[in-house]
């Protein structure tokens, strides 16, 4: 029960006393890089001594920082899981040592029981936000879609696939024709967007691209110029994170749309903790956070401003 879980927790405490550890997966994206900004402002902010190590993209690497934070005693985990299987163990190992675990922005196949609560977007709804504005975009006509993943096996790859082919279900002019991963990384957006672009007739058969975050958007941007084609016209762009560089593209007409992807994941993480702790208040499995979207008609470069400097 709630009681029994609180009380196999930790006492009362000032967020002054806490020491968290926090399993950041890498810098694979801008996003990522604000998150990490962020969560080191947030514990800065409340005198939480926060002890940060990055995954390098490696499930190994955050199940042995799981261990180490585990072995100093720290009073909570935070962890951005990279892929979606593999943690029972580890989040057993945690919660036999009576430490709440708290994932942010990225979700886990494990049971519920295993960890305290979950920060992040409905990242189904996130695809299927992305997919309802192509419909409504193309009103119709006939698209062929290719499709930039994120990293295979990470729950953001999966949901946002599930999300965007179900708002596509059914409309018989839109196809996903391509789809492969760019595992979140503007780098290999950029590759495989070449690829796609060779194997479909320079990209005459590309009428969209649906990419999984902004980062992998504003490569396939660049190789869709280097094609010679104009990306937001030629091939309509649509992606996730809203992040400061892709308004930058959509202010020059590049990009067209993006759902936002809050990167202060660890505001409301640290404030559960810190409930938790002053009275045994158990949160939510599940801390929503927003998805916002963002079109040409929202002023891009204002939003472009108003981002600039939030952690980014
Ligand atoms: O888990 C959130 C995703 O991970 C973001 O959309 C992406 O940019 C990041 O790498």
């Amino acid at each position: 029960s709630a009681t029994v879980l609180a009380a196999c927790f930790l006492s009362p405490v000032n967020a002054a006393d806490l020491t968290v550890g926090f399993s950041q997966i890498g810098s694979e994206s801008g996003w990522r890089a604000a998150e990490t900004t962020l969560t080191k402002q947030q514990a800065e902010k409340r005198g939480i001594d926060l002890k940060f190590a990055d995954a390098q993209q490696k499930q190994e690497n955050q199940i042995k920082a799981l261990r180490s934070f585990i072995a100093q005693g720290v009073d909570a985990i935070l962890v951005a899981p990279v892929v979606a299987t593999g943690w029972d163990e580890v989040l057993q190992e945690a919660k036999d040592a009576e430490i709440p675990v708290i994932l942010l922005d990225r979700t886990v196949d494990s049971k519920d029981d295993l960890y305290m609560t979950a920060v992040t977007s409905d990242l189904v709804h996130e695809g299927n936000v992305a997919g309802k504005w192509l419909v409504d975009t193309v009103a119709g006509k006939p698209c062929n879609v290719v499709e930039l993943q994120g990293t295979t096996g990470s729950s953001p790859a999966i949901d946002r696939k599930k999300g965007f082919e179900e708002a596509l279900a059914g409309k018989d002019n839109l196809k996903i024709i391509r789809s492969q991963t760019g595992d979140f990384t503007r780098t290999k957006g950029k590759e495989v967007m070449e690829s796609f672009l060779k194997a479909e007739d320079g990209g005459k058969n590309i009428c969209a691209l649906y990419a999984h975050n902004d980062d992998m958007a504003v490569g396939a941007i660049q190789a869709i110029k280097e094609a010679g084609l104009k990306p937001g016209t030629d091939i309509l762009v649509v992606s996730i994170d809203a992040v400061p560089d892709i308004f930058q593209a959509m202010a020059a007409g590049e990009a067209n749309a993006t759902v936002e992807l809050t990167p202060n994941m660890a505001g409301p993480a640290f404030d559960a903790l810190e409930a938790f702790r002053k009275d045994g208040t158990l949160p939510k499995k599940w801390i929503q956070t927003e998805s916002k979207l963002y079109t040409q008609a929202d002023d891009p470069k204002k939003v472009y401003e108003e981002k600039k400097g939030l952690g980014y």
